[in-house]
């Protein structure tokens, strides 16, 4: 394979010229080895989260209350694959060997948010990750789709957007109705207990802690992710409020942000999907090795995407 120094053939500077203009970038003729780096790094995460996604919701389905429900599920599924190729073929573009990417690579080596390695094992589960998941996706997605400097992905995701919106009205719509219900709430209440933590920690470390220079300033997104946890929040929060479900955050009006109310991080027992409050929060680099060891469900997942493949 060629090295990115071979495949990017512009400076640091004349890239930054060329943004400043305010030209897209069209591809590698376009690119410097930074630029290159940075937009293989971005792609790769949105990728990899796009297909584990498939595995984990296709098990999730199986607890579908009737057969045209899991019809629904199915059909989520089936974008997620297509969002996923998206994002692979573009990295195929950047001089990435696609098939080495995706079916020879190390399940622990994949890039996707730690969350889809905790199984979901309910319709209630799957119908959370529709309204919570599939919105952090939104949310970021939506940030690149305005930011992104990078013109074949900005183009592709006016596609991609409409239909993360069906996923997490999909979501909603289920909520919703099971909230109506005082044991469907009661069930939905306790998978959301370790979906919300979850999905805060899904942003990534927080500004202060980060820095998100290259990011930021070749516009591979526009908001940093203490920015995009609080964009999330301020869809969440007041839904599953109306729900008169609880989660442990609020608008805090004087501040004009959202507050987390429980300690942030966590430890998490992923085996039982407790958090242990109790024993108060943890750092960042103890966070940091639970992500970097991966959660149960990882090399499951992984595994069975790359079966299907070698079958073929
Ligand atoms: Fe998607
Ligand atoms: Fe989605």
């Amino acid at each position: 394979m060629a090295t990115v120094e071979e495949l990017a053939p512009r400076t640091e500077d004349e890239v930054r010229a060329h943004l400043a203009a305010g030209k897209l970038v069209e591809g590698l003729r376009h690119m410097s080895p930074e630029y290159l780096r940075g937009i293989r790094r971005i792609l790769t995460v949105s990728a990899d989260t796009e297909l584990v996604s498939a595995p984990s919701y296709i098990r999730a389905a199986q607890h579908a209350p009737a057969l045209n429900n899991f019809g629904s599920a199915m059909s989520i599924v089936q974008d997620e694959l297509a969002h996923a190729h998206i994002g692979y073929r573009l990295l195929g573009d950047l001089g990435v060997d696609m098939d080495a990417l995706i079916y020879e690579r190390a399940p622990d080596q994949f890039k996707y948010p730690y969350a889809f390695d905790v199984a979901l094992d309910s319709w209630y589960e799957l119908v959370l990750a529709n309204a919570l998941y599939d919105q952090a996706g939104f949310v970021l997605l939506s940030d690149v789709h305005s930011s992104s400097t990078f013109g074949p992905w900005k183009r592709a995701l006016a596609k991609v957007d409409k239909e993360e919106t069906f996923h997490l009205r999909h979501g909603r719509t289920w909520v919703k109705k099971l909230s109506a219900d005082p044991e469907d709430k009661r069930r939905l209440q306790s998978a959301l207990d370790w979906m919300f933590i979850l999905t805060l920690e899904w942003f990534g470390l927080p500004d202060a802690r980060k820095r998100h220079g290259i990011q930021l300033e070749y516009g591979f997104k526009g908001l940093t992710n203490d920015e995009l946890r609080q964009a999330w929040m301020a869809e969440v929060v007041p839904f599953m409020e109306e729900m008169g479900l609880d989660v442990p955050a609020h608008h805090d009006e004087e501040a004009g942000r959202y507050v987390i109310d429980c300690p942030f991080p966590a430890a998490f027992d992923e085996e039982a999907k407790r958090w242990l409050l109790d024993e108060g929060p943890i750092s960042w680099d103890e966070v940091i090795v639970r992500w970097k060891a991966r959660g149960p469900m990882n090399r499951e997942y992984v595994h069975k995407l790359q079966r299907w493949y070698r079958a073929l």
